[in-house]
């Protein structure tokens, strides 16, 4: 219980005490509350409660309630003025929660396959959640917990959006397995008992091996050719990336008849068939003469 300050006096006393002492409520759902503004000795007529919503006063019990609670900030205050002119008042402290309307995992700035030890960031998203702060984000691949994340900021009792990441050294292992991110509030011994948790939907990983030799294709002015064709049974496909924008190869040999200082940097060449995908990565300097 707090006093309020009111003239030049100031003390404690027993003030008003609200039964429950806090309340967690889903957004929507009715609160209900009672206060007893003073404890003994009582004028009744200075005994009050500061809230919206319905309000019912029988002598100095003061009851407060809501069908439907969607304010976002609605602590009720319930105050006495005391012989001295002495105001006492308590608060009670509502927790309005909403579970997030959305949460989903994705890669960071990266779509299609990755490659085994190359760092990767998982993101999850989440959706208008409240209370921001009590938010733990979880990562996982398949049920193992990998990471938990929280909001680094301070957060409003709105619903708010969030981003969270994890960062993630792909490994051969990690090759069809499924990461996914779970929601979960926590809103302690008041909240509901039952767990508060919104899982996303799983993202199945497909990791290429790097081959062993990382090769460092150097040329000097003139033809580029680097070459990643396979003896695969069944008939393998090529896929290249290439570090500038340019047309598909798709041969198991890449040819650039005049190369420049524009067609440097790193060149991933995929190949698969139906058995297994290798990745293959060359990085390319242009030498002037
Ligand atoms: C007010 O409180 C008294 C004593 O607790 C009780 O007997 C009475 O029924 C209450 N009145 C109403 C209108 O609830
Ligand atoms: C959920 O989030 C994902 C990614 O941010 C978005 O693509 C999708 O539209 C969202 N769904 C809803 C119902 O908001
Ligand atoms: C991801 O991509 C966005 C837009 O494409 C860019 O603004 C951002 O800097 C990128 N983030 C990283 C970590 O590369
Ligand atoms: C959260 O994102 C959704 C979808 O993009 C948007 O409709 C909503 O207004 C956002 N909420 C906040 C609090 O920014
Ligand atoms: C990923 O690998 C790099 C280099 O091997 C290492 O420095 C980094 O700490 C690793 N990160 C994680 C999250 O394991
Ligand atoms: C919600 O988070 C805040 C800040 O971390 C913490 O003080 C408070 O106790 C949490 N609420 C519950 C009900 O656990």
């Amino acid at each position: 219980n707090l006093c309020c300050f009111l003239g030049h006096s100031f003390h404690r006393a027993a003030g008003p005490v609200f039964t429950p002492s806090s309340l967690v409520v889903k957004y929507g759902d009715p609160a209900f509350a009672t206060c007893v503004a003073c404890q003994s000795d009582c004028d009744e007529s200075l005994a009050n409660l500061e809230a919206s919503g319905y309000k019912e006063k029988n002598g100095s019990t003061l009851k407060w309630k809501v069908s439907s609670l969607t304010e976002w900030k609605s602590d009720p205050i319930c105050y006495y003025i005391d012989h001295n002119g002495t105001q006492c008042c308590s608060t009670l402290k509502v927790t309005l929660y909403q579970m997030p309307t959305n949460v989903s995992i994705s890669v960071l700035n990266h779509s299609g396959p990755m490659l085994e030890k190359s760092q990767y960031n998982l993101v999850c998203e989440v959706g208008d959640v409240a209370p921001a702060e009590n938010l733990t984000v979880t990562f996982y691949r398949g049920q193992t917990e990998l990471g938990k994340a929280q909001y680094s900021r301070t957060t409003s009792r709105k619903p708010e959006n969030g981003s969270f990441s994890l960062s993630l050294n792909a490994t051969k292992e990690d090759d069809g397995a499924q990461f996914s991110c779970g929601a979960k509030l926590e809103l302690g011994p008041e909240g509901p008992q039952r767990p508060l948790v919104v899982r996303s939907q799983s993202l199945t990983a497909t990791v290429h091996c790097k081959s062993k030799e990382n090769p460092l294709s150097s040329v000097e002015k003139g033809t580029l050719r680097l070459n990643c064709s396979a003896v695969g049974n069944p008939n393998p496909s090529y896929i290249w990336t290439l570090p500038f924008r340019g047309p598909h190869f798709n041969d198991g040999v890449l040819t650039i008849e005049t190369a420049s200082s524009q067609h440097e940097g790193q060149y991933n060449c995929t190949v698969s068939n139906s058995v297994k995908t290798v990745s293959v990565l060359f990085n390319v300097k242009v030498q002037s003469k």
